[in-house]
């Protein structure tokens, strides 16, 4: 069964907590949080604070999605926040600094994914595959919630399905962007299982209808 993520970047930051409940009460596995810096995205979001308060509110799965420069800098801190699982952009570090957020992240008992935006292709996550628990693919460019899907990001869905069916089974396929109860089953149908949804679920009064409707469309 596919799991769903929800963004948090469309939620009330003032009730935060509240949001989150909403949503674990309506079955979502993880949630979802994108922290940018205004450097790697044109865009500023949350950071270190706002996840340690989310890991003192929830025992929630938190799926830490980190836009920033250099991430190899604040990996270890993301994860002493109370991070589950932190991912970093390919993009947005040298590959040996990428090496080094893996095994760090690692070392502190955390999952670790790797990124690709929209122009990034999907070979370029082949050499870190091995060793991640987690490959996000962004359907959108990265920095805003409420983007239009790109459709022909889907033929790099499939492709990392096959790599990771081929080199690392157990690893997760996640997307990220646009996903809506309109797009979700394309995803599915590439190999995602985990769909990312923020403004499909935050902006939807009845948050356990919205996540149902992603998650069965
Ligand atoms: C975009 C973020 C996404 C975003 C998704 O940079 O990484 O997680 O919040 O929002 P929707 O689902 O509205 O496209
Ligand atoms: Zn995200």
């Amino acid at each position: 069964m596919v799991k769903i993520s929800p963004s948090v970047l469309s939620a009330d930051f003032c009730r935060l907590s509240a949001e989150v409940e909403d949503i674990r009460r309506g079955g979502a596995e993880y949630v979802h949080v994108d922290v940018m810096d205004g450097i790697f995205v044109p865009n500023i979001s949350i950071g270190l604070p706002v996840v340690e308060s989310l890991r003192k509110a929830t025992d929630m799965f938190l799926d830490v999605h980190l836009m920033i420069d250099r991430p190899h800098r604040y990996v270890e801190r993301f994860c002493a926040a109370g991070a589950d699982l932190v991912t970093v952009h390919a993009e947005a570090d040298q590959p040996q600094d990428l090496f080094a957020c893996i095994e760090t992240i690692k070392a502190q008992g955390k999952k670790v994914g790797m990124s690709v935006k929209p122009k990034t292709p999907a070979e370029v996550l082949l050499p870190y595959l091995p060793q991640l628990d987690l490959v996000l693919v962004m359907t959108v460019e990265p920095g805003f919630g409420g983007q239009r899907f790109m459709h022909d990001m889907l033929p790099k869905i499939e492709r990392l399905r096959r790599f990771i069916n081929e080199q690392n089974p157990g690893c997760e396929l996640e997307v990220d962007g646009g996903v809506d109860p309109v797009t979700a089953p394309l995803c599915k149908q590439a190999g995602a299982n985990v769909l990312v949804a923020g403004s499909a679920v935050f902006k939807h009064a009845d948050r356990a209808e919205a996540i149902r409707a992603i998650r069965q469309a």
